[in-house]
């Protein structure tokens, strides 16, 4: 191996991602005094947050009544039953004071005649529990939301004294022998140096791997970073079959149309111009939830009820509202729709179509957003030093379906729960432990090993091969054989990674080796995936299973946890946290209300 000299810096606390949750903790961190860095392969306003689009849930009650208990309640039955209870009502109550901080750093949110938050009515977000209206929940700002947030956090931090270290990419976590992670080697893109950031605590807020699929909402840039890192280190990834289609991607470009837009009354149909949500569901209709809305998308079109020449995707209607809400409300989609599908939407339907865009699963965590490596003593055991937070993390809140803009306040949410925990569990008086050298070379062999690699396959060959698969095995309705299948040819994928060939042998600007490294990433990710979802014999939320269709609380209500070496993964499972985290008389959520009941909308 070559050798290679590296900078060493010292920190409380290093945050790994700068999109919304990584700021948010970020944030939090210098807050109270932390010596806080926050090293990120992008541009911190260029991260993936600054896509979201439609808003951020809290119960407000701007638009009407509301409640921090239907939240949760709406957040339980969206996750069918699969999140964690005590996470659940943490994100509910919590919510309204983290949009408040948010508001009160700056956000421009949209506004009401009156001056308040506005907020807008969003998939699967409800009043009375369930049984009442659609609830305008979701606080919006245009539909330009994470592009607000972003943009106001990145200042608070600068404000904060938080040091950025921008355009790093982290190769590898640093774990002393006792499993402690003790900080991250990182490489400089822009001029090839090496560091190595070594911290009393790691938070890893690098985002999903929606890249591991041929269409996705996702920027090209969440390619599971995080996921990667902590298979790499022995540590576990939580619910990993839980990959969230979002119904409107727009048709071949795969961009994302906010459900805003069905929040502002658009609708989606079908080529016989029929309202067909109506037909499944009946109550709410095109306000259902995500993966409910995917589906029924999906049949529509298996049926032959697509639209377009090839009958292959789906209309979603627009040009009824009038033109100042969708120039107010819905600036952003309409030029989307102008620039990836020539619509203009106040004349033409949108082309669109079922497109992977979140990813329930991640690395597991508590609600304090500690990372679990759990033992079969032990489901909560915590790796020491490690945290992770946002799309990243499973903590889990989201279970088998995240409810839309449950994301945004997710992140704001648990960066700032993980700066708050930090308070308890960093010391910002004592020393940095010295980093394990022998965890800091074997991250720079790895490195050097793709660097020099000199296989047959390009990453580019070998990334579409994955993306193939894990689209056509691992897709909104999955069955045994397609599963099966999905396995077995992701398992010959990943062997191929001994095969891989780069050719650009520079440090310097080598988006060759960068991408090598994030593949290197997404491909534990999209094994886990799989190899769970083949694993899982029932239906839940967005893991619609042909052979087995419905769900099974009695052997599944479980979260899966996979170990993934090479193209090998081990599974087990870890039970789900069912008690909440206050009782009825402490003016805690009703047991009763929460309890597991069939999902209709
Ligand atoms: O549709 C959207 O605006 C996406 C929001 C979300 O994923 O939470």
């Amino acid at each position: 191996m070559a050798a290679y000299e590296y900078e060493t810096h010292e920190y409380d606390v290093v945050v790994v991602g700068a999109g919304g949750a990584g700021l948010r903790a970020t944030l939090g961190m210098a807050e109270q005094g932390l010596r806080t860095a926050c090293i990120t392969k992008v541009f911190p306003t260029r991260s993936h947050t600054v896509a979201a689009q439609g808003g951020i849930a809290a119960s407000l009650g701007n638009m009407g009544p509301d409640h921090w208990q239907w939240h949760m309640y709406d957040t339980v039955k969206g996750s069918d039953w699969l999140g964690d209870t005590d996470a659940m009502e943490y994100l509910a109550r919590e919510a309204p004071k983290a949009v408040y901080e948010l508001e009160h750093y700056g956000v421009p949110f949209s506004r009401t005649e009156k001056g308040r938050i506005y907020q807008r009515p969003f998939g699967g977000h409800t009043t009375e529990f369930g049984e009442g209206p659609p609830v305008q929940r979701t606080c919006a700002a245009a539909d330009r939301t994470g592009h607000a947030i972003l943009h106001t956090l990145y200042g608070q931090s600068l404000k904060q004294k938080a040091e950025f270290f921008i355009e790093y990419f982290a190769i590898d976590l640093i774990m002393s022998e006792d499993g402690q992670c003790q900080g991250v080697v990182a490489w400089k893109l822009d001029d090839g140096t090496i560091h190595v950031f070594a911290a009393k605590m790691v938070v890893l807020a690098t985002g999903g791997y929606g890249r591991a699929y041929f269409s996705a909402t996702s920027a090209h840039t969440c390619t599971g970073d995080g996921g990667g890192m902590v298979a790499r280190a022995g540590l576990p990834l939580q619910d990993m079959e839980f990959v969230q289609f979002h119904p409107t991607g727009i048709y071949g470009a795969g961009c994302l149309i906010t459900e805003g837009a069905r929040g502002e009354g658009g609708y989606l149909t079908n080529s016989e111009g029929e309202r067909f949500m109506e037909r499944y569901a009946p109550t709410y209709k095109d306000l259902a939830s995500r993966d409910v809305v995917s589906r029924c998308m999906t049949i529509e079109i298996r049926e032959g009820r697509g639209v377009g020449p090839n009958k292959d995707h789906i209309h979603l209607n627009l040009s009824h509202l009038p033109p100042e809400v969708l120039a107010e409300r819905l600036p952003g989609i309409s030029e989307s729709a102008k620039i990836f599908a020539g619509v203009d939407v106040t004349r033409e339907p949108i082309p669109v179509l079922p497109t992977v865009h979140y990813n329930m699963g991640g690395i597991p965590t508590n609600y304090w957003g500690e990372v679990l490596n759990p033992t079969a003593d032990n489901p909560d055991n915590i790796a020491p030093g490690l945290m992770a937070v946002g799309e990243a993390g499973c903590a889990s809140v989201h279970g088998a379906n995240r409810l839309g803009s449950n994301s945004l306040i997710d992140l704001v949410v648990f960066g700032r729960a993980a700066a708050i925990r930090a308070r308890d569990v960093v010391d910002p008086n004592t020393a940095v432990p010295s980093p394990n050298g022998a965890s800091i070379d074997a991250a720079l062999s790895r490195f050097d090993g793709l660097r020099h690699a000199r296989g047959n396959l390009t990453t580019a060959e070998l990334r579409l091969e994955m993306q193939k698969t894990m689209q056509a095995d691992a897709a909104v309705f999955r069955t045994d054989r397609t599963l099966a299948e999905g396995c077995e040819k992701m398992a010959a994928v990943a062997g191929k990674m001994d095969d891989i060939k780069v050719t650009d042998r520079s440090l310097i600007w080598n988006s060759d080796l960068m991408e090598t490294l994030e593949l290197t990433n997404l491909m534990p990710n999209a094994l886990a995936t799989v190899v769970a979802a083949e694993a899982r014999k029932e239906s839940r939320g967005a893991h619609a299973h042909e052979d087995y269709p419905d769900r099974d609380d009695t052997n599944w209500r479980k979260h899966s946890l996979a170990w993934v070496e090479g193209p090998t993964v081990r599974l087990a499972y870890r039970p789900v946290k069912l008690e909440p985290l206050t009782t009825l008389d402490e003016g805690g959520i009703d047991p009763k209300k929460i309890a597991p009941k069939a999902r209709v909308y």
